[in-house]
């Protein structure tokens, strides 16, 4: 944690205050102060500190934060976090994981719900959809490598990775206490199917030990809701649904009759491997089976030369665009926002221990089941033209998931959700949980559908019904 950079120790002693005081926000945005950056050092962990510049990019309205949080392990994870563009103090704070393993947020906040997007003259401009609309926003880059973040922290797993988001959580409401007790929601796509459920029961747990141990270095996290799109969560469940998803589902089969037999005639064995990863949770027997389902069963998807994220597509299209790679490789972009680093949108470093670990095969369903018992909502959304984490697989693991509103909620069935009177997709709703498919869209819902999306975020942050 030393000589990370030296513009800040001569900030700290020109502006001592700054340092040591925690910070206000719900303010008008400090102009951009070129490769300027301030630190914040925690009173409550030693070696925790955050560094950070005020950036004024896309959304130049708002207060913004980016740079690093460092809680002590040799890492520098970077945020960018953005003020609500309505009310802030009355807004809540959501924290956007985008997934990998091993890929930035970055690309949320630049392709998806974020604020900003990159036109082809590789300037910025502003995303009317972006989910700051109705909340605070922070953009976390984790684990390290991936995005501007950098050090060694050695995370294999998403169970490693659980404690250090939590502390980074409680380093941000440390310097930045105004978003402290809003209302908090986790929202992601992908591997954040894995991610999240496990971070969120972490923070539950960690919200316990508080309170048993009346401790003050940290505080309650008041965690409301989580919210997964297109999230590989239970793989058992969803390595099944890849076979109807290639081969039956509502776009048609994009796969040979014999691919598509391969594949349901090599679920059960893949079925088997994942049972026992389940079962005895060793990295063993879960590096075999990811090995063996995503090899005998995922790979045969290739032969139909679409794209995974949409069945549509052929496999090398993609509707976002790569402009913001250029815009983030900018000198005085990466200054006025403190980064360090080259970018990397998906580093291979902990993809690959995550690969060697068998996270990948792992069940995160039992944690939604504690977070719903918990009394904290789930949205599992899904855009119905995505293979890889699709809408069959992510409905059915739902439907089958025990919890103390299951019941209830298996007793309901898809029904239109419209926005604006348009029928934009399906609802299931009970008992906190809500399952949305959102038709005509891939495996990044807001790239595809913004105002959908937006009018999701909104209504249910705002507990409304869809
Ligand atoms: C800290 O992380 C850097 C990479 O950012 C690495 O080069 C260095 O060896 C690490 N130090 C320790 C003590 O792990
Ligand atoms: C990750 O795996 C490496 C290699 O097996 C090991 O040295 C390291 O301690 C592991 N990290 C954690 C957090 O357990
Ligand atoms: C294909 O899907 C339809 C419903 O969408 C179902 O009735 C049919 O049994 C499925 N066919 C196969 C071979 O799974
Ligand atoms: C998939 O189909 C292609 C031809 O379309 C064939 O070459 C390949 O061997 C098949 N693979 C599997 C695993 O079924
Ligand atoms: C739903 O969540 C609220 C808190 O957000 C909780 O009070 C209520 O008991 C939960 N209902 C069910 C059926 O779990």
């Amino acid at each position: 944690m030393t000589k990370i950079f030296t513009p800040v120790s001569r900030l700290c002693l020109a502006a001592l205050a700054l340092c040591l005081g925690p910070l206000a926000a719900f303010a008008a945005p400090a102009e951009n102060n070129l490769g300027l950056s301030r630190r914040f050092v925690s009173k409550l962990n030693i070696g925790h500190y955050l560094d950070f510049s005020q950036p004024k990019y896309c959304d130049s309205q708002v207060v913004q934060y980016s740079g690093y949080l460092n809680v002590g392990t040799n890492d520098s994870y970077f945020f960018w976090f953005f003020e609500s563009r309505t009310n802030p103090s009355a807004s809540p704070l959501t924290v956007w994981f985008n997934g990998g393993p091993g890929c930035s947020s970055m690309v949320g906040l630049f392709q998806e719900l974020g604020p900003c997007r990159v036109d082809s003259d590789i300037k910025d401009s502003y995303n009317p959809f972006s989910w700051n609309q109705v909340s605070n926003i922070l953009f976390l880059d984790q684990p390290a490598t991936v995005g501007f973040s950098y050090g060694s922290d050695n995370v294999n797993k998403t169970s490693d990775a659980a404690a250090i988001t939590y502390r980074f959580i409680q380093l941000f409401y440390e310097a930045f206490p105004v978003y402290s007790s809003l209302p908090l929601h986790f929202f992601g796509e992908s591997y954040a199917g894995h991610y999240i459920p496990s971070y969120a029961n972490y923070i539950l747990e960690q919200n316990k030990a508080i309170v048993a141990s009346h401790s003050s270095r940290s505080k309650i996290i008041p965690l409301e809701s989580v919210g997964i799109g297109n999230g590989w969560t239970d793989p058992l469940i969803q390595h099944k649904y890849s076979v109807t998803m290639a081969c039956n589902s509502s776009y048609g089969s994009v796969l040979s009759e014999s691919n598509c037999t391969s594949m349901a005639n090599n679920y059960p064995e893949c079925a088997t491997l994942i049972q026992k990863c389940y079962d005895t949770g060793s990295d063993d027997d879960c590096f075999k089976a990811t090995d063996y389902c995503l090899y005998e069963l995922q790979y045969t998807f290739f032969y139909s030369g679409k794209s995974g994220y949409d069945v549509r597509l052929e496999e090398d299209i993609d509707i976002t665009t790569t402009n913001y790679f250029y815009f983030l490789d900018d000198s005085t972009v990466k200054a006025n926002i403190g980064a360090k680093t080259d970018y990397s949108q998906c580093a291979e470093v902990p993809s690959e221990r995550f690969y060697y670990s068998g996270d990948n095969s792992r069940n995160f369903a039992p944690d939604v089941t504690d977070l719903l018992n918990s009394g904290v909502r789930v949205l599992i959304y899904a855009g119905d033209a995505d293979y890889l984490c699709n809408w069959y697989g992510n409905k059915a693991w739902t439907d089958e998931l025990p919890f103390k509103g299951s019941k209830k909620y298996q007793s309901k069935s898809l029904r239109p959700w419209k926005v604006n009177g348009k029928e934009v997709g399906q609802v299931k709703s009970a008992s906190n949980l809500s399952f949305i498919r959102v038709y005509d869209a891939g495996h990044m819902v807001p790239a595809y559908q913004p105002e959908a999306a937006l009018s999701m975020f909104t209504t249910w942050i705002k507990r409304k019904s869809f």
